[in-house]
């Protein structure tokens, strides 16, 4: 659109060069305005479409198509059971393997214990020891990785998970759920620790709704476009 205007006002100048002579003062300073302003306009415009185009590349980034024989991995920690949950269901819908992280020693019931020792956790950069291994990561070209969210961000025995392998080329999806925070710094948490990965756009649940999810879920996986 701006340099469809840009062209038109090239012409209109050359007119106006071109019939100098029939034009008195008055109208040439008119003409002169209405010259500037087009050119402001246009500019806008074309800043406009180079923004838009922009922010289209994004999104195709986000949604580059993965259907075909890619093969998935939906990992995930869970101490309540919500996150358990989500995983299920998207593991339903994309198929692949699915794989718990567990720690070794097992985060306490108590919940105000778990909220201290998490902070604790958090503020030391500890990673909790984990039970089992992925075999074959390699194998795998989209790791979905599920987490609650602690403290903004997810547990200890994700971050050991996520330092244990090399993502490197791989999909990374993640999704979370939570109770008001959302993803909130996990997404940026993960670029951290696998720069070298391509992050797709996460999913975020509250936990007291994952069994009425299911709709949300298979939207998002439709919209990221991670299977035909
Ligand atoms: C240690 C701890 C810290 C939490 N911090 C947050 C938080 O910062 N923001 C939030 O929205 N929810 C927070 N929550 C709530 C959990 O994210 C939420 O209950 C989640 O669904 C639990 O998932 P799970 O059943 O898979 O363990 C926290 C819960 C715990 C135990």
């Amino acid at each position: 659109m701006g340099e469809v205007l840009y062209d038109f006002i090239g012409i209109f100048k050359q007119y106006l060069l071109a019939n100098e002579n029939i034009f008195n003062e008055r109208s040439k300073e008119d003409m002169k305005k209405t010259i500037f302003a087009l050119s402001i306009t246009a500019a806008f415009l074309a800043f406009m479409g180079v923004t838009a185009q922009i922010s289209f590349a994004g999104e195709e980034l986000n949604m580059s198509k993965l259907s075909g024989n890619k093969r998935i991995l939906v990992s995930y920690f869970s101490r309540t059971g919500n996150t358990r949950e989500i995983a299920n269901q998207i593991h339903e819908i994309v198929g692949g393997d699915i794989f718990e992280i567990q720690p070794v020693k097992p985060y306490p019931d108590d919940y105000d214990t778990v909220v201290a020792q998490a902070r604790k956790e958090l503020d030391s950069g500890y990673m909790a020891e984990l039970k089992t291994k992925v075999q074959n990561i390699e194998s795998y070209d989209v790791v979905f990785i599920g987490y609650p969210n602690w403290w903004g961000t997810f547990p200890s025995p994700v971050k050991s998970f996520l330092s244990s392998y090399d993502f490197s080329g791989k999909v990374i999806v993640p999704f979370c759920t939570h109770e008001g925070s959302g993803l909130g710094n996990s997404v940026g948490d993960i670029v951290k620790l696998c720069p070298k990965s391509k992050m797709f756009k996460g999913l975020a649940i509250r936990g007291s709704t994952v069994k009425t999810a299911r709709n949300k879920v298979s939207e998002w996986i439709r919209e990221i476009n991670i299977i035909k």
